[in-house]
């Protein structure tokens, strides 16, 4: 069965966003590191759908550029009635049935982008199988926290050969749920 990945950053202290969903801390320009794109090109050569959550796409529509994963089966979850776009398609009834079905369909794996709502929602319901969480070397103190509150308590195992750690600090770890 194909597998569900979260592929995500993080603070060190577990926040995905400052308070107002705002990932500027992210994208500091000290971070970067020529040719180096943290995994990101070889990781979406295995996956060929996204889920996020109608706040992280609201967030990746905010971005000043088109919409990234044109080539890719997007789909946004919110609990209200959303229209579909040329890009995403928007679910918003029995979504752990949704999720779970579309496991079992073929294809390559599964993008969980985000963010911390729905992140828990798929943890929850037992349906994530691997986390690749890059940590980035600030401290927030608040924000948006990479499991939202509501999430039940879940032990992960470490996945000891794909780990990595850059040289601009960011820890890169691997876990199967
Ligand atoms: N650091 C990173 O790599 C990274 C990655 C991804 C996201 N983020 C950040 O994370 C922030 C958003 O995270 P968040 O936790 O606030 O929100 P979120 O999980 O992105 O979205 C929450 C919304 O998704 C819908 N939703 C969640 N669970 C649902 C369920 N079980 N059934 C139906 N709908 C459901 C609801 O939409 P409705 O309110 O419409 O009902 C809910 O308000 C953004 O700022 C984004 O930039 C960061």
């Amino acid at each position: 069965m194909r597998k569900i990945i979260l592929y995500i950053a993080a603070s060190t202290d577990g926040f995905i966003a400052r308070p107002d969903g705002n990932i500027d801390w992210l994208h500091d320009k000290k971070y970067n590191i020529p040719d180096e794109d943290f995994g990101y090109t070889a990781f979406l050569q295995t996956i060929d759908t996204t889920l996020m959550g109608r706040k992280t796409y609201q967030q990746v529509m905010g971005f000043d550029m088109p919409f990234p994963y044109p080539d890719l089966k997007n789909y946004v979850f919110s609990r209200s009635e959303q229209q579909d776009t040329e890009h995403v398609s928007f679910v918003k009834n029995a979504v752990v049935d949704f999720i779970e079905k579309l496991k079992e369909q073929p294809g390559k794996d599964i993008w969980l982008i985000g963010g911390g709502q729905l992140n828990a929602t798929v943890l929850n319901a037992g349906l994530l199988d691997e986390i690749i969480l890059t940590y980035i070397p600030i401290v927030l103190g608040k924000g948006i926290p990479l499991f939202s509150a509501d999430t039940e308590e879940h032990k992960l195992k470490l996945i000891p050969t794909e780990n990595k750690l850059y040289r601009n600090g960011f820890l890169q770890v691997r876990y199967s749920c």
